[in-house]
């Protein structure tokens, strides 16, 4: 059931964001964003949905039970394969965001937290292209080998999975990253207090060359108090709400800008 607060967040958004053709927006670089990668479709963008609704579809048909060892919720529970894809994964919309996001930021690492099976590395590898890495994170050792045996099938080569707690795993990743340019794709663990402590941890090496995009943003109250503070921090210059998702940018010589963009 939809929560009240995501709820009247929406109505908000509504009222509040800019327009998808971009009026209204002062910066170019958020111009940009908006009408050539948030609200447009782009070449490669056909190649790309088809290959992960190939790779959506199998897991649907997938009715294994694996164990699923949640750090997030703190939960150890059992999942059908067909029902953690279409409860967990990224939806089209989004994942065709991200592959055209990354595209266009050129990172030279990609990280994703929370694999989970593997929809989300899919959209992000194959906006990267064969050359970038993508280091994808996931606490439950059963989804990711599902996820690792459905990469590989399906040609998805420039993955990196590391099975183990964002807590553990993201300090000794990030010192091998540092002064990179990065984009991060955070989508674990909603939780107010996990969500700042990754957020300060990756902005303390961003260093001018970071984008960030948050996933579930109002999903509750909490994060919706994350989302706000991450504004706020003073090594955040561009922020962009799209209500489900949330953009954050650091860019050296940019001046503190925040919008609402409608999607
Ligand atoms: C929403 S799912 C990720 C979906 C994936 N990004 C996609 O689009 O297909 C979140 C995943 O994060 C993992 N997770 C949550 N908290 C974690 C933590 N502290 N350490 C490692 N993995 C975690 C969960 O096991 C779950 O598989």
């Amino acid at each position: 059931m939809m929560h009240i607060h995501y709820i009247s967040k929406c109505l908000q958004h509504f009222v509040k964001a800019k327009h998808w053709r971009g009026f209204g927006i002062h910066s170019p670089y958020v111009y940009h964003l908006q009408r050539h990668i948030i609200s447009t479709n782009t070449k490669s963008d056909r190649e790309i949905r088809r290959i992960v609704r190939r790779y959506r579809k199998e897991l649907a048909r997938d009715n294994r039970r694996i164990d699923l060892n949640d750090l997030g919720t703190g939960k150890a529970k059992s999942g059908i394969v067909s029902s953690i894809v279409k409860r967990a994964a990224v939806d089209e919309k989004s994942g065709m965001l991200l592959s055209r996001l990354v595209a266009d930021y050129k990172p030279e690492v990609v990280i994703e937290m929370g694999t989970s099976l593997g929809v989300g590395t899919a959209y992000l590898a194959l906006g990267a292209g064969a050359d970038v890495e993508v280091i994808t994170i996931e606490g439950s050792p059963e989804c990711s080998k599902v996820a690792q045996k459905m990469l590989d099938k399906h040609g998805i080569h420039n993955v990196k999975l590391i099975v183990g707690g964002f807590d553990e795993e993201l300090p000794k990743m990030l010192k091998s990253i540092e002064r990179k340019k990065v984009l991060v794709y955070l989508d674990g663990n909603h939780a107010y207090e996990a969500t700042m402590r990754y957020m300060n941890m990756l902005l303390e090496i961003a260093d001018d060359n970071m984008m960030i995009v948050m996933d579930d943003i109002h999903l509750h109250t909490g994060m919706t108090k994350a989302w706000r503070e991450v504004c706020q921090m003073e090594a955040v210059t561009t922020t962009i709400d799209l209500m489900r998702m949330g953009i954050v940018i650091q860019r050296s010589g940019a001046q503190k800008e925040q919008y609402v963009l409608r999607w």
